[in-house]
C-alpha cells in the first residue's frame, strides 16, 4: 500500500507541531524514494539542485581529496542532507552514499524555500547549515607579534575533549577571571561552551600552527537584543601575553559584524588588567557594572581593525557563509 507522504512527514521530529495543511502542500513539492545500499544520492563537485530528508536507513557523508576519502559522518533518520548546495547554488562539498536500503524524501529549491517559510523548520535548517559550514571552514593562519603562527577556526563539537583538558589546566586565577569563580566549571557549563549553534553563540579557537594544540577561545553570545552580544575570552596560562586574545578579538569583531551584531559587551573583573588592555586596543568604553565588575562596550568594526587587512579579509571570507546561514534565521525572526 502506498504511504501517505504528509503522514510520513508528520512523523518526523523536524515537523513536530507543523500544521497538516502545510505538510500536505509540502508533500506536493517532494517525492519519496527507496534506494539500495551503495547508492550516491549526491556526488561531491556536482552542482546540486536537490536535497533529501532521510526516513529510513543510514547514509555516509564522504569528502574526497586528491590523497584520501574521509567519512565525515553517518546520517540517520530525520537528517537533512544536501541542503547547502541548494541553499547556496554551489557544487556539493561531499558525497552522500547509502550504507543500506534507504528511504528518503527529496525536493528541489522550491521545496526548500517552502520549508524555510516555517520558523521552527527554518531555524533547524539554518542551524544544521551553519554547523556544517563551520566544519568546512579552513583554518586561517595568523602571525603573532613574536613571529610565530596560530591558526584560527570556528570551535567544533569535536573540540570537546581538548577544551575540557584546557579548562582543567587553567590556573585558579585564570578560572576566577574567566568564570568569576576559581572552581572548575560544571559539566553543564562545559556543554554550554561546546554545543554552540553559530547563530546565537559563535566561538573561535586558536590552535598552535605547529602541533595543533588548542591555545585559546573567544566567543560571542547574543543577548535578548540580537544586535548586542556578550563576549568572553580565555587563553591557556602558558600562552598568555603572546597577543592571541588580541587577534581573537579582531576575529570576533569580523564575525559579529557579518552577523549583524552592532555592539559587543563584556563583563570583566576590575583587577583583570590583561583583558582590559585587550579591550582598550579596540577603543572599548568601560563603565562600572557592580562592585568589582566592569562593563566594557565596543563596536565590532573597531575590534575587527585589530587584524591586519589581509587577515581581516581572510577571516571574513572564512565566516561569511556560516554567519550568513545563521543570520537569515535571525533577520527574519526579528
Ligand atoms: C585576558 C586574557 C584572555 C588575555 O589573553 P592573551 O592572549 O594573554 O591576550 P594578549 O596577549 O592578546 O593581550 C594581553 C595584553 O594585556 C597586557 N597585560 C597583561 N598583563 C597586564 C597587566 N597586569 N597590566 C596591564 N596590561 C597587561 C599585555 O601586555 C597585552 O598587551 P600588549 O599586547 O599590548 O602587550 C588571558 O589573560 C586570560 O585567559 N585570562 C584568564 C581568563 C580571562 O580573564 N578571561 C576574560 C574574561 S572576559
Amino acid at each position: 500500500m502506498a504511504e501517505n507522504l504528509p503522514e510520513v512527514l508528520a512523523d518526523l521530529e523536524l515537523f513536530r507541531g507543523v500544521p497538516a495543511s502545510y505538510l500536505s502542500a509540502l508533500a506536493d513539492l517532494m517525492e519519496m524514494q527507496s534506494v539500495g545500499a551503495g547508492f550516491n544520492l549526491g556526488v561531491q563537485g556536482e552542482v546540486g539542485s536537490r536535497f533529501w530528508i532521510l526516513l529510513e536507513g543510514e547514509v555516509e557523508v564522504i569528502v574526497t581529496t586528491a590523497e584520501s576519502a574521509t567519512r565525515l559522518a553517518v546520517a540517520c533518520r530525520g537528517a537533512i542532507l544536501g541542503e547547502l548546495a541548494v541553499l547556496r547554488s554551489v557544487p556539493r562539498n561531499a558525497t552522500l552514499r547509502t550504507l543500506c536500503d534507504c528511504k528518503v524524501v527529496s525536493g528541489g529549491a522550491e521545496a526548500l524555500d517552502f520549508l524555510l517559510g516555517v520558523r521552527s523548520v527554518r531555524e533547524r535548517i539554518q542551524e544544521v547549515a551553519a554547523r556544517r559550514l563551520a566544519q568546512d571552514c579552513k583554518p586561517i593562519p595568523v602571525e603573532l607579534k613574536d613571529g610565530s603562527f596560530v591558526l584560527l577556526r570556528p570551535l567544533l563539537p569535536t573540540d570537546r575533549t581538548a577544551l575540557v583538558e584546557a579548562v582543567r589546566k587553567l590556573s585558579a586565577e585564570s578560572l576566577r577571571r574567566r568564570f568569576f569563580s576559581s572552581a572548575q566549571p560544571s559539566q553543564k557549563l562545559i556543554d554550554y561552551l561546546v554545543d554552540i549553534d553559530y547563530v546565537e553563540h559563535f566561538a573561535w579557537v586558536a590552535i598552535d600552527a605547529k602541533d595543533g594544540s588548542g591555545l585559546a577561545t573567544a566567543r560571542y553570545v547574543r543577548t535578548d537584543n540580537p544586535l548586542t552580544a556578550e563576549v568572553a575570552f580565555a587563553t591557556t596560562d602558558d600562552n598568555q601575553g603572546r597577543g592571541i586574545a588580541t587577534v581573537l578579538l579582531g576575529a570576533i569583531g569580523v564575525a559579529a559584524k557579518q552577523a549583524g551584531v552592532e555592539l559587543l559587551v563584556a563583563h570583566v573583573l576590575d583587577d583583570n588588567a590583561a583583558m582590559r588592555a585587550v579591550f582598550a586596543k579596540a577603543s572599548g568604553v568601560t563603565t562600572r557594572d557592580e562592585p568589582g565588575v566592569l562593563a566594557v562596550r565596543l563596536e565590532p568594526d573597531k575590534a575587527s581593525e585589530l587584524l591586519a587587512p589581509p587577515t581581516r579579509e581572510a577571516v571574513g571570507a572564512a565566516v561569511r557563509d556560516i554567519v550568513t546561514a545563521a543570520s537569515v534565521a535571525l533577520i527574519e525572526r526579528a
